[in-house]
């Protein structure tokens, strides 16, 4: 399904069941790629002997836009070794080089991570906040061994746990994420999502009602190496992440752009 607006800010679209159609029918959405739109491309500089018309692999990116992340303090240089080497699925320097931007540009000073791993993204959210002149950020996990090895990573960073003292502090919650928000009075600047994805839609409710007006709410995963477009995917997975993007971009209550870099980002703000 996708949305047809009436007029340019008009705030009541009218709904086309096309988006439906399209996973039932494949042939649309590769019309779609084949349109001659994709001709445009050929009015930009494309390398010699490449053929724009062709495409190219949506990966192949990745590496190119992470090179493309100024240097990173060693510690977390050591926590990307520690992710290739484990696999373990941190956002990545240019999906958090871009987080850390939208902090910067929100000002934001309070945020809320849910589902943070050993601390990576925690990190580029930390250093925004200090560049913003300080404030907390909320590390919250439910696995303890990821929370103690956070501790560990971000101390060495320079950011130590609340009640510290320090201008910028962790508040870390070893607990199910979206309950932990829930159960704070606080409202933030930013909330950062990136739990399983099946609870996804359940995050919407919840983080609206715990965001300022004009707060950032990032989504990670989006994209979802593609399948999200994949008509014979229908996992719960690949579902909840439609489910929640189809809510996040038809309601009225949000701005929000998906922003394709690496498994792709749900960027809003709530209005
Ligand atoms: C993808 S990793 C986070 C990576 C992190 N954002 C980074 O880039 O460094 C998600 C983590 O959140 C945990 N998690 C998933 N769902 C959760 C939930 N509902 N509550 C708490 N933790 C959750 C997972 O076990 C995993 O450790």
């Amino acid at each position: 399904m996708w949305i047809r607006p009436r007029g340019l800010w008009d705030s009541s679209p009218v709904i086309v069941n096309v988006g439906q159609d399209s996973r039932q029918n494949p042939h649309r959405i590769q019309a779609a790629v084949n349109s001659p739109r994709g001709s445009d491309t050929a009015h930009y500089g494309v390398a010699k002997g490449h053929n724009p018309r062709m495409g190219f692999a949506y990966s192949d990116l990745r590496p190119y836009l992470d090179s493309l992340v100024p240097p990173r303090h060693p510690e977390l240089v050591e926590m990307e070794r520690y992710a290739a080497e484990t696999n373990f699925p941190i956002l990545g320097p240019a999906s958090c080089h871009f987080c850390y931007l939208l902090a910067r540009l929100a000002g934001a000073r309070r945020v809320f991570e849910l589902g943070s791993g050993y601390g990576y993204s925690t990190a580029w959210f930390a250093r925004a906040v200090d560049e913003n002149g300080g404030g907390l950020v909320h590390h919250v996990v439910w696995d303890e061994d990821l929370s103690d090895r956070a501790r560990g990573h971000l101390g060495r960073l320079g950011y130590p746990p609340h009640g510290s003292g320090a201008r910028t502090e962790i508040a870390y919650t070893v607990a199910e994420a979206l309950g932990a928000l829930r159960s704070t009075e606080e409202t933030f600047d930013l909330i950062f999502n990136d739990i399983d994805k099946e609870a996804y839609p359940d995050t919407v409710e919840t983080v609206h009602s715990r965001l300022r007006p004009g707060g950032l709410f990032i989504t990670d995963n989006v994209v979802w190496s593609g399948k999200v477009i994949d008509p014979i995917q229908n996992d719960s997975s690949t579902e909840a992440i439609r489910r929640f993007t189809t809510m996040m971009s038809t309601d009225d209550r949000w701005v929000s752009s998906v922003v394709p870099i690496r498994d792709g980002l749900l960027v809003a703000q709530r209005r």
